[in-house]
């Protein structure tokens, strides 16, 4: 293999026309597969860990008030919150009035806000409460919505703070007004951090009560939460791509986050990590066990889909609220572990002014805020998934482990972890640390725990590594980036728990799976779900992923990249081989055979020696291509 490819270097052939008997010619056709030599996920903005703070959603809905922001910003910094991350201070809804006429300068509900009073009729700034954020050390964050209209006025209009005026004052949304607000909000009012929801694009269809009764002005819905056929991504996503170019112009200094809320609606998963830097996997979490789940599993399996500058967001924190207030203290130490495992953007969401010990030991619990805002950005890959127990294990930079084991369930059990799921040699000593109690243990192959309903144990581990001259590409899944994760068809992932969240009714005939992530590239497993396999050969490590797939993947100074690649066993057999290709700074240097399904795997080794970003294509060819399960098993850079 090696040696026909220096063959064809030595012969001076392009890329384009390299070709190998039986297949079609290999990167011929210019597109998303070509390899760009580029890392290509979002890295404007400035989230290179994930965000944390504090934001009035949760604690107020639309009942804020200046009061309320800045009596929960010092707590922030009285407690000490804020030295250990907690620095952004978000407005969500509520913090509006109107969008001033003819000149469409959007006005701050003053009567709510007093600083941000002007002189003059309808003028208003919310400079004097960013500046005193500022002073205390922390950062701003302003809430709007990508279409005319709020979430607030299309759906919950009995709530407080509804924007007043007429037809056009009540347009508060960034339609039509994206550099005027961007500006506004960011140059003259000294935002840091902007969350844009997508209400206006969804509940405004022109035979809608709120439409006919002339209230609101038709906007076609592009969002369908419901059907992605009915749902037009490409329009959703370049209206969600305007804002941030204006972010980039009107923030030279890079100092700003973009929260995008689409609820994963729109194969956000696809997009968002190219466009913003925190993004919405599922609706709104409430503060019920099983909404928890739901937006959990919204982001279990996406470890690929998050990378330092760009994050999966399973929606703020609801700890100290209902099923994770103080008399659940289990509950709340399971939402708070696991966010963090999954380098969730830490937003807590209750009123700190009211904050019990215990509730404060939890947020404060640095050890396990460290896990979340580890800078080497590698969101948790699950290690043992089932409806009841699951294992999340997370690479830190250090190249230790983080590991927490989850009982969804109202059982106390057994539960045991063992070396190999946190890719340790079996035959020599774990240390573990829990991040709780912080007592040490130790193990050597397996350990035991039981465990509590709900609750989740959380430790860091220190054990010899498997691989001791390098990573697996699953334990860096912040460094990969799934560019094309070949998913033509995008589908709801059926395997999210569908809770029926506390708005909802149950008439009608069920709740369905919304998010569109079905397929998409997976860590240690392959795109379904199954374990990786190849012509009946398991495998414990590797990436999963659809043929005619590209990854982007930092190399991190490694010289060699080594996997075993084949068609998955979780494919069916069809006549489409698929060819494996890996590019060094868009260079070819290595190729597989094209691979059928059930032969045994291609070993392919690279010379990535000085390379800084290596790409990893999957090609279908033959008659009828198709989006086949394939897996780069063992997929590892070593020295
Ligand atoms: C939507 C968002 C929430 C919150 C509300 C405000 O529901 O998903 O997080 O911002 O709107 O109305």
């Amino acid at each position: 293999m090696k040696k026909w490819i220096s063959r064809q270097y030595a012969a001076g052939l392009a890329i384009a026309a390299i070709s190998v008997a039986g297949m079609a010619p290999a990167a011929a056709i210019a597109g998303p597969l070509s390899p760009t030599g580029r890392w290509t996920a979002n890295a404007q903005g400035n989230a290179p860990v994930p965000p944390m703070g504090w934001s009035s959603w949760n604690a107020f809905n639309s009942d804020i008030d200046e009061q309320k922001i800045l009596g929960n910003a010092k707590v922030l910094v009285d407690s000490g919150l804020s030295r250990l991350g907690y620095r952004y201070v978000d407005i969500d809804d509520g913090w509006w009035l109107k969008r001033r006429q003819p000149d469409g300068r959007m006005v701050i509900r003053t009567s709510s806000f007093p600083s941000a009073r002007l002189p003059g009729k309808d003028n208003s700034s919310f400079r004097p409460l960013t500046d005193r954020l500022h002073a205390m050390g922390l950062k701003a964050g302003i809430y709007s919505d990508i279409g005319r209209n709020s979430c607030g006025q299309i759906y919950t209009s009995n709530f407080a703070n509804q924007p007043e005026g007429t037809q056009a004052e009540r347009e508060v949304g960034l339609y039509g007004h994206v550099a005027q607000d961007i500006s506004l909000y960011f140059k003259e009012w000294g935002f840091d951090l902007i969350k844009v929801d997508g209400c206006g694009i969804r509940g405004l269809a022109a035979d809608t009560p709120l439409v006919r009764s002339g209230r609101y002005r038709a906007l076609k819905p592009l969002v369908d939460m419901d059907s992605l056929g009915r749902t037009d991504i490409p329009a959703v996503r370049a209206l969600y791509q305007q804002v941030a170019d204006a972010l980039a112009r009107d923030n030279p200094d890079h100092d700003y986050v973009y929260s995008i809320c689409l609820w994963g609606s729109a194969n956000v998963r696809e997009w968002a990590k190219d466009v913003g830097n925190i993004s919405r996997t599922s609706d709104d979490i409430s503060p019920s066990w099983s909404r928890m789940l739901s937006n959990l599993d919204s982001v279990s399996t996406r470890a690929l889909y998050a990378e330092p500058g760009t994050w999966n967001d399973p929606d703020m924190l609801y700890i100290g609220s209902g099923d994770f207030d103080a008399d659940h203290l289990t509950e709340a130490r399971s939402h708070f572990a696991l966010w963090a495992m999954m380098d969730a953007p830490l937003m807590i969401g209750m009123d700190m002014r009211k904050v019990s010990p215990a509730l404060m030991a939890i947020l404060g619990n640095a050890d396990i805020v460290a896990l979340d805002q580890d800078p080497a950005g590698n969101q948790a890959v699950p290690a043992f998934m089932s409806g009841d127990i699951q294992t999340f294990v997370k690479t830190l930079n250090t190249g230790e482990k983080a590991v927490a084991i989850f009982n969804r369930s109202l059982n106390p059990r057994k539960v045991t972890l063992t070396a190999e799921q946190l890719k340790y040699r079996p035959d020599a000593d774990v240390v573990l640390t829990d991040l709780w109690s912080k007592a040490k243990t130790h193990f050597r192959g397996q350990t035991s725990f039981r465990i509590k309903p709900h609750q989740t144990l959380i430790f860091t581990a220190k054990g010899t590594r498997r691989l001791p001259n390098g990573l697996y590409l699953s334990e860096q899944p912040g460094m990969v980036n799934p560019a094309v994760d070949g998913v033509t068809v995008p589908t709801p992932d059926p395997t999210i728990h569908r809770s029926v969240p506390g708005w909802a009714s149950t008439t009608g005939t069920g709740v369905y799976p919304q998010y569109g992530g079905w397929g998409g590239a997976q860590a240690d497993r392959a795109p379904y779900g199954q374990s990786l396999s190849i012509a009946g050969h398991a495998y414990d490590t590797g990436i999963g992923i659809l043929a005619n797939s590209r990854m982007e993947v930092r190399n991190n100074g490694f010289t060699q990249f080594v996997a075993s690649v084949g068609v998955d066993d979780s494919a069916l057999p069809t006549d489409s081989p698929v060819v494996f290709e890996v590019y060094g700074d868009g260079k070819l240097l290595a190729q597989s055979q094209p691979k059928h399904f059930g032969e045994a795997p291609d070993r392919l080794k690279a010379d990535v020696r000085g390379v800084s970003i290596v790409e990893l294509v999957a090609r279908a060819t033959g008659k009828s291509p198709a989006p086949e399960p394939i897996a780069w098993a063992n997929a590892r850079l070593i020295h």
